[in-house]
């Protein structure tokens, strides 16, 4: 028998009992004639006591090594309260060494001296710190929960193929060489776009898969390329069915997984995300939106301004601090650039404000009058061309929120963002690329813009995004053959392509395709998120690096000649 009981329930109802116990050394500390010994195992950490000469075996017992005691639960001396086996300890009367270890490359306890690169090549040793272990049950829950409140809302899990061909998803797939069909190549599905609409069309109702999803691209702290999808889709829905059931989703995870009841969450479309916050996944856990302010401009008549495109400015409360303002000094220096500029209205009224030419104590008057601003309050400007002075001061305004600590991580923001463009421009191919993807229905009432305006198309769909990070993607997809070949043709495929590479989709869309749409959710992404964003290799158990690399097996790696032989590629 290795254990009567395992190294995280004893308390203080055991004390008394004989009991055998397996686990790692965690700790040893030597007292002369006695030892103790704290050992680890999946359920917690439980303390050893033992003099040298009550253990007959004579043998050298270092950290990680894997040990079998027998002993009696006694009361502990110094207790600690901190844990659940804080108030016991066990006498041991029997020792077994089970495997000895080498000595671990870094320290397995909660805070550990390992740098990341060393905890991947040992990820299995990283694996028995707390803090990737319970990251590890947190997914296992987070899926467990998803698979039963999807299964109890009438959706059926069911399994895609992993081995397909090229699917257009805006990332590059992954290339699988077939030995038995020669110079032909599988792809790793991006996603399993379109196997869950031919579900659609096969009856399905309400799919769902927790699915692995391959992209070859740039892995990021929110990125891998090999990552894990909540996918969904249903039939006979509008962008309005989906959004409503899966707010319901999220917030039934929040409440399960953190017991956080989020509020309602807020939707607005593609458009006025930029135009508010200056990029499409806002963070609005500090909802100070841009005012435009070129009405004011040409009213008041100030020189430089009024001749712009765009003037924006944005005013946070009551956050000037007087004891930090070297600090906020410096850090407005780094963020300073010509067409920003910013104002400290100071607790005695004194106005300060960036040194640029055009500006002067009547126009910062004009703006803390618009602004109604108070003593301790400051504001911050931006202008120029529209599309750049947005996305700039939306970066901006995110640097200002870390200074002044407005992004809190136990603070939960979901928001809609709907109507995304449905075609891009792409320079580099000189063709339109989809947005979403090439499946996602363009909004009705703007495909006569098809052939003279793509660019302003709006499609139907939509992301959820939390705390300025997209956690989920979706559309509503094309139902109607003409307008899917409509799609691929201003996508730049030619009838031979769209024959090839989609003619087995379009066909079924000849069967009677229901009305359909859904969206797929980053799981790693989600669990992140929960967590406060720190990385989402934080809740992989065998992530790869920045670089795509699994350092502990070494992959990628080449392919011995022979084998580069039997797939043709030689
Ligand atoms: P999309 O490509 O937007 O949509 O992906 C959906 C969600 O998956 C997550 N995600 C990633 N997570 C980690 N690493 C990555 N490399 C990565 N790429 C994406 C994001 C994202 O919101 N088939 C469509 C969905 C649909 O239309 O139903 C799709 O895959 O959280």
């Amino acid at each position: 028998m290795y254990r009567t009981h395992n190294c995280g329930e004893l308390s203080r109802k055991d004390i008394g009992k004989e009991v055998i116990l397996s686990g790692w050394i965690q700790k040893i500390r030597n007292l002369g004639s006695l030892f103790f010994i704290d050992i680890r195992d999946y359920f917690g950490v439980t303390q050893l006591i033992f003099s040298k000469k009550s253990v007959n075996k004579n043998f050298f017992l270092g950290k990680e090594f894997l040990i079998k005691v027998k002993g009696k639960v006694i009361e502990r001396f110094s207790k600690n309260y901190n844990i659940p086996t804080g108030e016991i300890e066990i006498s041991v009367s029997h020792i077994d060494l089970l495997n000895s270890s080498l000595s671990p490359p870094f320290t397995i306890e909660n805070k550990t001296d390992g740098n990341e690169e060393i905890r991947m090549l040992y990820r299995y040793l990283d694996i028995r710190r707390d803090p990737i272990k319970n990251n590890l049950i947190l997914r296992h829950n987070l899926a467990l929960e998803t698979r039963n409140f999807l299964s109890k809302n009438g959706f059926l899990e069911i399994e895609t193929p992993v081995l397909i061909n090229y699917t257009p998803e805006g990332a590059r797939s992954f290339v699988v060489p077939s030995r038995t069909h020669i110079n032909k190549f599988y792809t790793l599905a991006q996603s399993p776009q379109l196997f869950k609409q031919l579900l659609m069309i096969g009856g399905i109702d309400k799919y769902f898969q927790i699915v692995k999803c391959f992209r070859d691209e740039d892995s990021r702290s929110d990125r891998q390329i090999e990552f894990t999808q909540i996918d969904c889709e249903m039939s006979f829905v509008e962008v309005h069915d989906v959004l409503t059931f899966f707010e319901h989703f999220i917030k039934h995870i929040f409440k399960i997984i953190k017991n956080i009841q989020l509020d309602p969450f807020p939707c607005i479309s593609y458009y006025d995300a930029i135009k508010m916050y200056g990029t499409d996944s806002p963070d609005i856990r500090f909802d100070i939106p841009f005012v435009e302010l070129n009405d004011l401009v040409q009213k008041q008549d100030i020189n430089l301004l009024k001749i712009q495109e765009l003037v924006i400015g944005i005013k946070i409360k009551k956050c000037y601090n007087i004891h930090e303002n070297d600090k906020m000094n410096c850090f407005l220096k780094k963020i300073e650039n010509k067409n920003f500029f910013w104002i400290k209205y100071l607790y005695d009224r004194t106005l300060l404000y960036s040194d640029q030419n055009f500006l002067n104590k009547e126009i910062i008057k004009i703006f803390i009058k618009y602004f109604e601003a108070n003593p301790g309050d400051l504001l911050f400007f931006s202008y120029g061309k529209k599309r750049k002075t947005r996305e700039e001061f939306g970066k901006i305004r995110l640097k200002i929120a870390d200074f002044l600590n407005l992004r809190n991580s136990k603070i939960f923001k979901p928001l809609w963002i709907k109507d995304l463009p449905l075609l891009e421009w792409e320079e580099k191919s000189k063709k339109y690329k989809s947005v979403h993807h090439p499946f996602t229905s363009p909004k009705e009432e703007d495909i006569h813009l098809l052939e003279k305006h793509p660019k302003k198309i709006r499609s139907k769909s939509y992301d959820l995004i939390i705390n300025g990070i997209e956690i989920g993607s979706g559309s509503i997809r094309i139902h109607n053959k003409n307008v899917q070949n409509l799609i691929f043709k201003h996508l730049g495929l030619s009838k031979k392509e769209i024959e090839s590479r989609f003619g087995f989709f379009v066909k079924a869309f000849e069967y009677g395709i229901p009305p359909h749409g859904g969206i797929a959710f980053g799981l790693d992404r989600l669990i992140n998120i929960l967590e406060g964003n720190q990385n989402i290799k934080n809740f992989i158990a065998f992530p790869k690096n920045n670089y795509g690399k699994d350092i502990m097996i070494n992959a990628p790696s080449f392919l011995e000649k022979e084998k580069l032989k039997e797939l043709h590629l030689r």
